[in-house]
């Protein structure tokens, strides 16, 4: 089998160029060796690794789902989201998968969530005397909006221990030290609760404790809690038969551990690009200010806010890559036949970077977006039958967050930032330099400046009769 040219350093130094700078060597090697191109990033006696960016090449992979298979490269997550996972299954089962919880995360299911993404933004401390670092207060509102949209759950003294116990397992697979443990099975050894996978088991006991304490609840009161929880425990398969705990308890952490981070640091790119254009900003804020009503569907059917959130995704993805997909069956992509075994990745990144589909690819230009782009141009939630399946969610909820804020709040760096070089990782992410703060002042409207002087007529001029 002849593969697309590529990279031949030795495999680890492959490897740990993609791990120190992965923008700079997937950019590189586009240069070097063109649209297509084959890495050894998966170590020494691993298949290899090829990357597509040209729109033709990510369309056949994205329509031919029958030709791969996808557990064996996902199962570094497995730990964490367990063997019933949507992401660990292939097939008839995958698909079975998604179409129980598609429904709760699109249309009419998701719009009833608008007003509580609001309140929680608005009830957020943004007026803090040091600034506010805009990827940690990302984090804990996302964190909040999906334990309430997901797991359902109120404030009370589970939702305050789980929150705390996710909260920590999350900022802990983000040190480099202890997500290794994930890539290299050989470290997944509980030797006491002083190793760190003995603290990772146990951190996950707690969580999973709670979690099922929750799924017992919920079955057991029967009531509708109008959240996705609720959903999966009333869903029935073929024969009738509900979701066991395992499942129900797996697709929780699925959700939490993909829709959690991701959301958190697109909204952090979005301010972001708006600190740094503002141009861009001022229009968008002359769009939200006109707005005669305030409600959640309105705002999230902005054309500019739109536009805006979708550039920062292009940008800088938070994935620079999409799943990757093993052959299952041979398939041909962009002139070359691949066997089975090896892994096809397509490359959110070089895809959006590409300049004969995006004039001035490093600039932040959302008018782009007043134009329809094809799903094989841009794709920041991936694609096909493994496409992302909360980007509605992620989507209204970046939105309405950013409409919130803009709308109420004026904003300047609180620290300059040097020239951004590359994006910093943060477990499967990429997301501004962690020092990226931001120091918010309350904002006059001109809707509420006109309630205001409206107010202060009243007070001050003479009753006319
Ligand atoms: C800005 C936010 C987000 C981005 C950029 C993003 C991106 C992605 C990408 C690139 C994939 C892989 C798609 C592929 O291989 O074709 C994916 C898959 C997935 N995402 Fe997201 N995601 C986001 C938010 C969310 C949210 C909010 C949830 C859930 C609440 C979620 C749940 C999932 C799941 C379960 C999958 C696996 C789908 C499957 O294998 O069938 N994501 N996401």
């Amino acid at each position: 089998m002849k593969l697309p040219p590529g990279s031949t350093l030795p495999p680890l130094v492959q490897t740990l160029q993609m791990i120190r700078n992965p923008t700079g060597f997937l950019e590189g090697c586009a240069q070097r060796y063109g649209d297509t191109f084959t890495l050894r990033v998966l170590g020494k006696d691993s298949p290899p690794v090829v990357f597509f960016s040209h729109p033709d090449a990510i369309q056949t992979i994205f329509t031919s789902p029958d030709r791969f298979e996808f557990g064996k490269v996902t199962h570094v997550f497995r730990p964490l989201t367990g063997n019933e996972s949507l992401i660990m299954q292939n097939g008839s089962r995958h698909q079975k998968q998604r179409q129980l919880l598609m429904p709760a995360l699109h249309g009419e299911g998701l719009q009833r969530w608008g007003d509580l993404i609001q309140t929680l933004t608005q009830q957020a401390n943004w007026l803090q005397d040091q600034g506010v670092i805009v990827q940690s207060q990302m984090l804990d509102l996302s964190l909040e909006i999906i334990l309430r949209v997901v797991f359902g759950l109120q404030s009370g003294s589970r939702y305050q221990q789980l929150k705390g116990l996710l909260h920590q397992l999350l900022e802990r697979i983000n040190s480099p030290l202890y997500s290794v443990q994930f890539f290299l099975p050989p470290l997944q050894q509980d030797w006491g609760a002083w190793s760190p996978w003995g603290q990772f088991v146990r951190l996950r006991h707690q969580i999973d404790r709670l979690l099922y304490a929750e799924i017992a609840d919920r079955r057991q009161d029967g009531l509708d809690h109008d959240d996705i929880l609720s959903m999966l425990v009333a869903a029935r398969d073929e024969q009738g038969q509900p979701l066991s705990d395992q499942e129900l308890r797996d697709q929780l952490m699925t959700l939490l551990l993909l829709g959690h981070e991701t959301s958190a640091s697109g909204l952090t790119w979005a301010f972001y690009w708006l600190t740094q254009n503002p141009a861009v900003l001022d229009r968008l804020r002359q769009e939200l200010d006109s707005l005669q009503l305030g409600d959640a569907l309105t705002l999230a059917q902005q054309p500019y806010l739109t536009a805006v959130c979708k550039e920062a995704l292009r940008v800088y993805p938070i994935a620079l890559i999409a799943q990757p997909r093993q052959v299952k069956q041979s398939i041909e992509v962009d002139g070359y036949e691949f066997m089975p075994g090896t892994v096809l990745i397509p490359c959110i990144y070089l895809a959006h970077r590409r300049p004969d589909t995006y004039p001035d690819p490093q600039g932040f230009c959302p008018e782009r977006f007043l134009k329809s782009l094809s799903p094989y141009e841009y794709f920041p939630f991936g694609g096909g039958n493994r496409s992302c399946i909360g980007m509605a969610l992620a989507l209204f909820e970046m939105k309405l967050i950013l409409a919130t804020i803009v709308q109420h709040y004026d904003f300047s760096w609180a620290h300059p930032l040097p020239q951004l070089q590359q994006p910093t990782r943060r477990g499967i992410t990429f997301v501004p330099p962690p020092q990226f703060r931001l120091q918010f002042r309350s904002r006059i409207t001109p809707s509420r400046s006109a309630i205001l002087d409206s107010e202060i007529d009243a007070i001050y001029s003479p009753a006319l009769d």
